[in-house]
C-alpha cells in the first residue's frame, strides 16, 4: 500500500470528467471570504436567540450553572439517547480529584423507533435500563441513584429536571413528544418498572461534552458535537441573556446555553446551499429546519454523495453508463463512512472503493469515475469540516475568547478523515491567526460527556439543592 498521488493519478481521466469535477468544486468549496460572512451573520444570530425565543438558533438555557471542580463525589446513571444508539452508564466520581470509574453497556436504538409513537420509545428504554440494572445488580442491593439523562434534542428548559420537547431532529418523528415534557413521560416508564431511579438532569449532549472535558482541562470554554447532528454548548453570563430577564438572575450568574445551531440560517440568508441540499431538506421529516445542520452532520453525509452521483448518473449520463443502479436509489443508503472509506483508500488505483462499489452497490466503476467519487467525498467532506468551524469561531467572536479549548465528540469528528486538520485550518482563516504560531483556539477530543458529563451534571444539580438553591 501506499499514498495515492493525486496528479498522477488524474492524468487519465477523460475531459468530461475532469470538467465535472470542476463544476463539483465550484459547488462545494467554501472559500476564506464565505466562512467570515457565514461566522459575522452567526455571531448575530446567536445573539438574536438569547434575546427571544422562536429565533432561528433556539439558544436554550440548561440550568447547568457552573463548571466542576473537580470534587464531586458519588454513583449516579447516565442514559444517553443520542441518534443511533442507547447506552447506560453507572458512573462513579471517586474521592480521587478528576478521577472516575464506568461500567457501561450499549443498545441498538431500533430503527422503526424513531419514527413510532412516545409510548413504544419509553418503554424501550425503560426496558433498556431495567436489563442494565438486573445485570449489574442483585435484587434490592440498589437505593435509588439519580439519572442524568442525555436527551439530545432542543428542549424548552424551565428548570434541570423538566424539558419540552422543541421539535425532533437527526431524522426523528415520533408522534405524542413534540410540545411535551419529555420527564413525566419517561419517569412513568419507570415508575410501572418500579426501577429504583429519579431522574436528577436532563441534559444535551453537548452541555454534557462542555462539563465533562473542563473537569479534566479548565481552560475547556465549548463543547462541541460534530456526530449524526452537529451542535454546541458554552457558558453565558445571565445578564446577557434578555429572554431570562424575567427570573431577576444575577447579572455574573453563570448559565450554560445549548446553542442548538443546527437551526442556524434557517432562513436561508448566508449558507451557500446546492441543489443536493435542499432534496435533502424536501425529503426529511422535518423540511425547513437545521439548515445548517443538514449540509454538515454525519447522517446526511452520505445522501449528500448519493444524490450528487445518481444525478450524474442519470441528468448527465457521466458515471456508471449502462449500468444498474438501482441500489443506490434508495435514499440514505449510504451512511458517512461511505464517502470517509473512500477518502481513506491507501490505494493509488482505488481498489479497495473499487471494491466496496462492486460488493455494496452492484456497480463496477472505471478508475476515473472512481477518481471523480473520491474528489467528491473530499469535497463533501471539507465543506462539512469548514462550515462546522464557523459555529465555533462565532461562539468565540460572540464571547471575544482569544484562546481556549473546545471540547469536541461525535462520530465525525472522531472518525470522518481529516475533519479535525480541515476545521483547525479553517478557524485559522476565518479568526486570521497569525502564521507559524500555536492555534489559540484548539478543538480536542473530549471526555465522554454523555456518560461522565451527565454524572457531573447531576452531581452538581444535587450539590445545588442541597446549597438550598434550586
Ligand atoms: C441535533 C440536536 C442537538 C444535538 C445535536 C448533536 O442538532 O438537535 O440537541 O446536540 O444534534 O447530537
Amino acid at each position: 500500500k501506499r499514498q495515492p498521488s493525486r496528479k498522477g493519478s488524474m492524468a487519465d481521466v477523460p475531459k468530461n470528467l475532469l470538467q465535472e469535477i470542476e463544476n463539483l468544486e465550484n459547488l462545494f468549496t467554501v472559500d476564506a471570504a464565505k466562512l467570515k460572512q457565514i461566522t459575522d451573520h452567526f455571531v448575530g444570530e446567536l445573539t438574536a436567540g438569547l434575546e427571544k425565543d422562536g429565533q432561528n438558533i433556539p439558544m436554550n438555557p440548561t440550568w447547568v450553572m457552573g463548571f466542576p471542580d473537580g470534587d464531586e463525589q458519588g454513583t449516579f446513571l447516565a442514559l444517553d439517547m443520542g441518534g443511533t444508539n442507547l447506552r447506560v452508564c453507572e458512573i462513579t466520581l471517586t474521592e480521587e480529584k478528576g478521577e472516575f470509574d464506568i461500567i457501561q453497556s450499549k443498545y441498538r436504538m431500533p430503527e422503526e423507533l424513531k419514527t413510532g409513537t412516545a409510548e413504544e420509545l419509553w418503554e424501550y428504554i425503560a426496558d433498556c435500563l431495567q436489563q442494565f440494572i438486573e445485570y449489574h445488580h442483585e435484587e434490592g442491593d440498589l437505593t435509588a441513584l439519580p439519572l442524568g439523562f442525555t436527551f439530545s434534542y432542543p428542549a424548552t428548559q424551565d428548570y434541570i429536571d423538566h424539558g419540552i420537547l422543541q421539535r425532533w431532529t437527526k431524522g426523528f418523528d415520533i408522534s405524542g413528544v413534540e410540545g411535551e415534557d419529555v420527564v413525566p413521560q419517561f419517569q412513568a416508564a419507570l415508575d410501572a418498572r418500579k426501577l429504583p431511579i429519579k431522574l436528577a438532569a436532563l441534559i444535551n449532549d453537548t452541555t454534557g461534552t462542555m462539563i465533562a472535558s473542563a473537569y479534566t482541562d479548565q481552560s475547556m470554554k465549548i463543547g462541541c458535537i460534530f456526530g449524526t447532528g452537529c451542535n454546541a454548548a458554552y457558558m453565558e453570563n445571565c445578564g446577557s441573556i434578555p429572554k431570562l430577564k424575567h427570573m431577576n438572575l444575577p447579572d455574573d450568574m453563570p448559565m450554560a446555553i445549548n446553542c442548538e445551531y443546527g437551526a442556524f440560517d434557517n432562513d436561508h440568508k448566508v449558507l451557500p446551499i446546492t441543489k443536493y441540499d435542499t432534496i435533502i431538506d424536501e425529503n426529511s421529516p422535518r423540511p425547513g429546519q437545521q439548515a445548517f445542520e443538514k449540509m454538515i452532520a454525519g447522517l446526511y453525509l452520505g445522501e449528500i454523495f448519493r444524490l450528487v452521483v445518481v444525478d450524474l448518473h442519470e441528468n448527465k449520463n457521466i458515471l456508471f453508463e449502462g449500468q444498474d443502479i438501482s441500489k443506490l436509489r434508495k435514499p440514505y443508503t449510504l451512511d458517512a463512512s461511505f464517502p470517509a472509506f473512500i477518502e481513506e483508500d491507501p490505494f493509488e488505483n482505488l481498489q479497495e472503493t473499487h471494491d466496496m462499489f462492486r460488493e455494496k452497490l452492484g456497480i463496477n466503476a472505471t478508475k476515473p469515475e472512481l477518481e471523480l467519487c473520491r474528489r467528491l467525498a473530499e469535497l463533501i467532506g471539507t465543506r462539512a469540516a469548514r462550515l462546522s468551524a464557523c459555529g465555533v469561531a462565532a461562539i468565540c467572536k460572540k464571547k471575544n475568547i482569544e484562546s481556549c479549548h473546545v471540547g469536541a465528540d461525535g462520530s465525525v469528528f472522531t472518525k470522518y478523515p481529516h475533519f479535525k486538520a480541515r476545521g483547525a485550518q479553517a478557524l485559522r482563516e476565518i479568526l486570521d491567526w497569525p502564521k507559524g504560531k500555536k492555534d489559540p483556539v484548539s478543538i480536542l477530543p473530549s471526555e465522554d460527556g454523555s456518560g461522565v458529563g451527565a454524572a457531573l451534571i447531576a452531581a452538581l444539580t444535587l450539590k445545588r439543592i442541597k446549597a438550598g438553591n434550586t
